[in-house]
């Protein structure tokens, strides 16, 4: 079956409103007919939205969609410096990225948040992109696929078929983002395997075809073509290669 590729910048902690406008116009502009077949997603920081929302929108034509890198669960209330999945809606979030190793590692997030986070985010009509990796430790001990499906497990643990039916998974090895290593196209499609029949256990062979897998970490216009050729691997999630709009738009491209 073949799925629809996407492709989703992280900019992390980059970017303010202005220099936001600014990427996304540049991204809107290079944008071409010609990856009319994937899916584009940019998350910017939470002040950001915004102004690339309505960037977006005054280019009617552009198909670039918006994402959001963490939501709170709650739906109101006194939680200081939160930002719920309605508030994400209102600004026209499609996607929001939830659990990724920088959120579990500098603001302690466990599984179990992450659950409730992407049942929050079904709640509003939002597609989780639900990020999973292994440490190099975990990866030299041999139990990365041990790790890594109870980590897609968990994550699902609050949905049903029918609410994980938009979920999209990251596979980002911890050891991989930010550092130019990355594991082998056949190791992470290994990984991404293993997800997809985790997927299949817990919702059908159906839902297990239909569920669309990024790779992430180090992802970049040199390595992209091996990962795009794995049959498990449906996409990316970029970090540094998505704050440049040509190499973005190189890597969208090369999924086109
Ligand atoms: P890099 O592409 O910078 O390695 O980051 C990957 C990542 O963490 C995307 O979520």
């Amino acid at each position: 079956m073949a799925r629809r590729p996407l492709l989703a910048g992280n900019w992390k902690m980059h970017k303010t409103a202005s220099e936001a406008t600014k990427l996304v116009q540049q991204l809107a502009y290079s944008y071409d007919d010609a990856y009319a077949g994937v899916d584009v997603v940019v998350c910017p920081p939470f002040t950001a939205l915004r102004s690339a929302q309505v960037t977006l929108d005054f280019d009617t034509s552009s198909p670039i969609r918006i994402g959001a890198q963490d939501v709170f669960w709650e739906p109101s209330g006194a939680y200081t410096g939160a930002i719920s999945a309605a508030m994400l809606r209102d600004v026209a979030c499609r996607f929001c990225i939830v659990g990724h190793s920088e959120r579990r590692m500098y603001f302690h997030e466990t599984d179990e948040d992450v659950a409730r986070k992407a049942a929050a985010l079904i709640g509003e009509g939002i597609a989780p992109i639900l990020c999973c990796g292994e440490t190099i430790e975990t990866r030299e001990s041999g139990r990365t696929l041990a790790f890594v499906t109870a980590q897609i497990k968990a994550a699902l643990s609050l949905l049903s078929a029918s609410d994980a039916e938009p979920v999209v998974v990251a596979y980002e090895p911890v050891w991989a983002i930010g550092t130019g290593r990355t594991p082998t196209p056949e190791q992470a499609d290994e990984v991404c395997a293993a997800i997809r029949d985790t997927y299949r256990e817990l919702y059908g062979v159906a839902a297990g075809e239909a569920l669309r897998i990024l790779y992430g970490g180090s992802m970049n216009v040199g390595n992209v073509d091996a990962f795009r050729a794995m049959p498990n691997i449906d996409g990316g999630l970029v970090g540094g290669a998505s704050l440049k709009a040509e190499d973005f738009m190189a890597l969208v491209k090369a999924f086109s």
